[in-house]
């Protein structure tokens, strides 16, 4: 728990670079990072870009996945995952443009490019690390409520909550919000070898609540992190306000 969420961003960072840093190099493994979107993470992309612009972490090792892209928004959207990576992060770091992964919501077949982006995860060796924020009930990339806790990358519809959630990217209008997202599964985050989950603000409080105190439940799915061996939550004071 830090007590902002300044702190909790630097904290967030630090971790995950003296992570990268103590990865043992080796050409043949480099160190699989997951990733999300969202504004939780961007204090957190903020301090790694400082970190990386001082020396004191290189992405050059680095290949990440992303947790998730909207369905049928070209790529080059303001708002599809793909820009805000590149913007918010990639454009920012050493990391080279054939290691960065991000589910293509335009894809001919959906259902194959996500099975061949398991595959990929697969063939690095599984995630050592995947970062990750919640929304408001709990969903974790965008496993909505009801989720199966067992499921892989796969096609999504997204709730009424979320779409209103979500609306304040696109004109405040939910009718331009996508109704579809590509996403990783429940368990394709709980498979990574550890979880760090940012949550901030009051907003927060009632999910964090449940993802910590209730019940592990697909009604949220974050709490499925409660079965994980490395889980960690990095939270401000303000997300404990239930607990
Ligand atoms: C979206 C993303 C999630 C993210 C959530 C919360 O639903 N798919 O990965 O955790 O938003 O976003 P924010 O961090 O802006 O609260």
């Amino acid at each position: 728990i830090q007590n902002d969420y300044e702190n909790l961003s630097l904290w967030a960072a630090r971790y995950i670079a003296s992570r990268i840093r103590e990865f043992e190099p080796n050409e043949n493994r480099p160190f699989v990072l997951g990733l999300p979107t969202g504004s939780s993470p961007l204090g957190t992309y903020a301090e790694l870009i400082r970190l990386n612009r001082e020396g004191y972490v290189s992405f050059a090792n680095v290949v990440t996945f992303n947790m998730d892209e909207y369905v049928g928004l070209p790529r080059d959207h303001e708002q599809s995952y793909y820009t805000f990576m590149w913007k918010n992060f990639f454009n920012h770091i050493d990391i080279e443009k054939e290691n960065v992964h991000i589910l293509d919501g335009n894809a001919k077949d959906l259902e194959a490019e996500c099975a061949a982006y398991e595959d990929a995860i697969a063939a690095f060796g599984g995630i050592e690390l995947f970062l990750g924020g919640i929304g408001s009930d709990g969903h974790i990339a965008f496993n909505e409520p009801f989720s199966s806790l067992s499921s892989k990358t796969r096609v999504k519809s997204l709730t009424y909550d979320t779409k209103v959630m979500n609306s304040r990217f696109f004109d405040n209008d939910m009718n331009k919000v996508p109704s579809k997202a590509l996403t990783v599964g429940v368990k394709t985050v709980t498979d990574s070898k550890e979880v760090i989950i940012l949550v901030n603000g009051h907003a927060k409080a009632r999910a964090l609540q449940a993802t910590i105190e209730g019940g592990v439940s697909q009604s949220w799915t974050c709490s499925a992190l409660q079965l994980h061996p490395r889980a960690v939550i990095v939270c401000d004071e303000a997300a404990c306000g239930e607990l």
